[in-house]
């Protein structure tokens, strides 16, 4: 059958796509999320489970997603347009790259909200404003900060103008560009901070909360968070990988490109973690701290420690550029969706749509201050309810549906064309995308749901 091709652009190479996949990846969840869910979760035990949840739930829907994008060579919705054609199936599937472009956009909403947060750390932390700062201090400057609807709506405006800037001029002079400076500097800074981390009093302390692990303190909740956490960490379920795919040339082998996506995510989340409770046990300060760790621990860490101030700036870069490359990407299925379907434009779509999510935005600033008390979905504010909305359904429904129809649906001869993997190997995948995905997606969405009703 008939290609889609409505992609005009691909990566320059697969190195370059490997670069911008990870970009996407790697972000706040890595960086902030995960350190404080595993401290939360009491540590080792968690890590255990989460990584259990990366290899059979997260690798196969990477996959597939990789597969559906490079396969119906367009955005998601005319992705799966297209596969449900060709396949003989509902026009339904659709559903996936619909859920996909608006769950991303939505994600953007509150992610360049809280990527805002880092950049503002960030300057805050150049300017010298942590040094000696004490616990008070950083509680005062924290709540300060999410007080002020006006310094976050300068942060948010700077972190949006930059991520549309950089999709408007398209993937090889736009994300590209972008990528091949970001990725690239967070992997060395992340290296110096594992250097410098090595030599505060707390590293071995540090290795023995993540890779020990006590069963007694996992809880089945932790179970699900893990699993949740899986699906937003690698960027899947909501169209960003089909799209990353569809720009992908047809020599490059998705296998490997998952593999090293999959792992280099995980890695820098353990790095990250390392790194984190390092610092956290060096100054005899709680894991468990909850959201705050990053933004009240460490720069009160920071702050007491000799080079504290180069460090924690270089630190804050880092959560800047791991947040930013995430963002371009969560905006661009809706972006190629609009270019490819409404024939504007890149630059119009680009900066249209931004403005839009952008003006979005501003309902997650407020929900920190003056609509503190605003309700909008069963007792959340309009963070907690986008959060929610985007993280609890449309996520794990993305996921669900895309390993159902990898699983189900897809022809057996576009599979073995995409990923041309020996007949075990392809076995074992199918095991994963038909059984142990849907088992584990639908048993996290009901008790998801479950727990919001009470
Ligand atoms: N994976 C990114 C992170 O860990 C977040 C993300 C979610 C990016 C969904 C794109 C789509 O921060
Ligand atoms: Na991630």
């Amino acid at each position: 059958m008939s290609q889609n091709n409505l992609s005009k652009h691909l990566w320059t190479s697969q190195f370059v796509f490997i670069m911008a996949a990870v970009g996407s990846a790697v972000g706040l969840g890595n960086l902030w999320k995960f350190p404080y869910i595993t401290g939360e979760n009491g540590g080792g035990a968690f890590v255990l489970v989460y990584l259990g949840c990366i290899l059979l739930v997260g690798l196969p829907v990477l996959l597939s997603e990789l597969v559906l994008g490079r396969a119906g060579k367009a955005n998601p919705v005319q992705a799966m347009q297209y596969h449900a054609k060709n396949n003989k199936a509902s026009k339904f599937w659709t559903f996936i790259g619909i859920n996909g472009a608006l769950g991303s956009a939505l994600i953007f909403c509150f992610y360049t909200v809280i990527a805002g947060w880092a950049v503002a750390y960030f300057a805050d932390s150049l300017q010298g404003k942590f040094i000696g700062i004490d616990a008070d201090g950083v509680a005062e400057h924290f709540s300060g900060l999410l007080a002020s609807p006006m310094q976050l709506l300068f942060w948010h405006t700077v972190v949006v103008l930059f991520t549309v800037y950089v999709v408007s001029n398209g993937i090889k002079s736009g994300i590209e560009k972008a990528i091949n400076f970001m990725v690239p500097g967070l992997l060395l800074i992340l290296l110096v901070l594992l250097g410098y981390a090595t030599t505060t009093g707390g590293f071995s302390q540090s290795l023995e909360f993540l890779f020990t692990p006590d069963f007694s303190k996992l809880s089945w909740g932790a179970v699900l968070v893990a699993l949740g956490h899986a699906f937003f960490t690698l960027s899947i379920g909501m169209g960003v990988m089909m799209v990353y795919g569809s720009y992908m040339k047809d020599n490059v082998s998705i296998g490997k490109a998952a593999i090293w996506i999959a792992i280099a995510d995980t890695v820098i989340a353990l790095l990250a973690g390392i790194i984190i409770f390092a610092i956290v046990f060096a100054n005899g300060m709680e894991p468990g701290a909850g959201p705050g760790l990053l933004f009240q621990t460490l720069p009160l860490a920071f702050g007491d420690m000799t080079g504290g101030w180069f460090f924690g700036t270089l630190f804050f870069a880092l959560v800047v550029m791991a947040a930013l490359s995430s963002a371009i990407s969560m905006i661009e299925p809706a972006v190629a969706y609009t270019e490819q379907n409404w024939g504007w434009t890149r630059g119009k779509c680009a900066w249209s749509l931004g403005g839009f999510l952008w003006f979005l935005g501003i309902g997650t600033i407020l929900s920190f201050n003056e609509w503190s008390d605003v309700h909008f979905f069963a007792g959340k504010t309009f963070f907690d309810s986008l959060d929610f909305l985007t993280s609890s359904i449309m996520l794990p429904l993305g996921g669900l549906f895309m390993a159902i129809f990898m699983g189900w649906v897809l022809s057996k001869e576009v599979r073995e064309n995409q990923l041309g993997f020996s007949p075990v190997l392809d076995a074992a995948l199918m095991i994963a995308l038909k059984w142990i995905t849907p088992v584990a997606v639908i048993i996290v969405f009901a008790s998801n749901l479950v727990d919001s009703s009470n």
